[in-house]
């Protein structure tokens, strides 16, 4: 039988742990594979694009398991009532291919974007960092904002977003957040000014320069997350030029990442390697560094394996007959219990 972990399932796990326990046990599942990466089988996602959006198939396997995205990115659903990301994901035994955990991965998603731009910060932005402009205040920004408060210690948010009434949402959510100071700016450039950390978690299918070389400064740390698809960027290529690059996996980031404006020998550096020991990080305090965030499958098969686990401690989640179970693996017709009505229609 297959185990199916439903969104109910996964906010009764966000619930029972609290997100700061939550984004820190996350982080220890993404970095523990994270350090494994060579041991991975890797491929950039298979994209099917439409005018308004794409869909996504992310696998990966290690010797033991594999697994598998179904994702989503229309950045104009939301007007039609819908997220703009989706995503449901499985687990599978790679010794048989056993289809073993299927699970919801819209809210993982947000959560396991969110503890990896915060791994990643963790690494790469100048320690003492405090504060940070998050713009784009959507689905995903609650997480954003958290994952980097428990992660990093940031406690002052300058928020900003086209549709005030997202950061209206934002703010409702957060103000109660404990050592958590926010501030609504009325232009991007405001709310980047001064900040130690800027993310940038917008939706359009466009090349946006959300982010433009004057208000960049000296030391700042980006995370961009939007930019996530062929002709969907958010940092001016200036940004990337004056930065030093970090991505998840380069073949996949050279056709969706930011990186995507530049010459195919512009430098980046793979994160997992500053992780182990391999490559440096920042160079220096006033070095700009950019997490160019796509999302790799990687993150996910880390959220299911910390999924499974949960629903196995809290007792989550329901069997389903997924694939039949065999009394003779041979007999798949039996199966149908079909013998009286064949017998009938013969
Ligand atoms: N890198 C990753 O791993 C990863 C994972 C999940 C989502 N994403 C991407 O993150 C982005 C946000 O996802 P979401 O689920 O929060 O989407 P969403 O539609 O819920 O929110 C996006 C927000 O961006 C705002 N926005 C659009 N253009 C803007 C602009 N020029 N300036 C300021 N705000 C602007 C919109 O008003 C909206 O509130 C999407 O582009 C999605 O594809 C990336």
């Amino acid at each position: 039988m297959t185990t199916l972990l439903t969104t109910h399932d996964v906010a009764h796990i966000a619930r029972h742990l609290g997100m700061a326990r939550l984004n820190a046990e996350l982080v220890a599942y993404l970095e523990s594979d994270f350090l494994r990466w060579p041991e991975f089988d890797k491929t950039a996602r298979v994209a099917s694009h439409s005018a308004d959006g794409v869909i996504e198939l992310m696998p990966i396997a290690d010797a033991e398991l594999y697994s598998f995205k179904y994702v989503n990115g229309h950045p104009k659903n939301t007007r039609v009532g819908l997220p703009t990301v989706m995503a449901f994901g499985l687990l599978a035994s790679v010794a048989t291919g056993t289809p073993e955990f299927l699970s919801e991965l819209t809210l993982s998603t947000a959560m396991r974007t969110a503890a990896t731009s915060a791994m990643v910060a963790r690494r790469l932005a100048r320690p003492g960092s405090r504060s940070m402009a998050l713009i784009g205040n959507g689905a995903q920004s609650e997480f954003q904002a958290l994952a980097f408060h428990h992660l990093l210690g940031i406690d002052e948010l300058r928020l900003y977003d086209i549709d005030a009434q997202a950061t209206d949402k934002l703010v409702s959510h957060l103000s109660q957040v404990p050592g958590l100071r926010l501030q609504v700016c009325r232009s991007c450039a405001e709310a980047v000014q001064g900040a130690d950390i800027v993310t940038t978690v917008t939706a359009d299918k466009t090349n946006a320069t959300i982010l433009t070389p004057e208000m960049i400064e000296p030391g700042m740390h980006i995370n961009g997350v939007g930019g996530d698809c062929p002709g969907k960027t958010e940092l001016h290529r200036d940004v990337l030029g004056m930065s030093k690059v970090f991505v998840e996996y380069e073949p996949q980031s050279r056709i969706e990442g930011d990186v995507q404006q530049m010459p195919a020998d512009f430098a980046v550096t793979e994160f997992w390697r500053v992780l182990a020991g391999l490559s440096g990080g920042r160079d220096d305090v006033r070095q700009v560094t950019v997490f160019d965030s796509v999302g790799f499958a990687l993150e996910d098969f880390s959220v299911l394996r910390f999924l499974r686990d949960q629903a196995q401690a809290l007792n989550l989640g329901q069997s389903i007959s997924l694939v039949p179970s065999l009394a003779n693996p041979k007999d798949l017709f039996g199966q149908l219990n079909l013998s009286a009505g064949i017998r009938q229609a013969a």
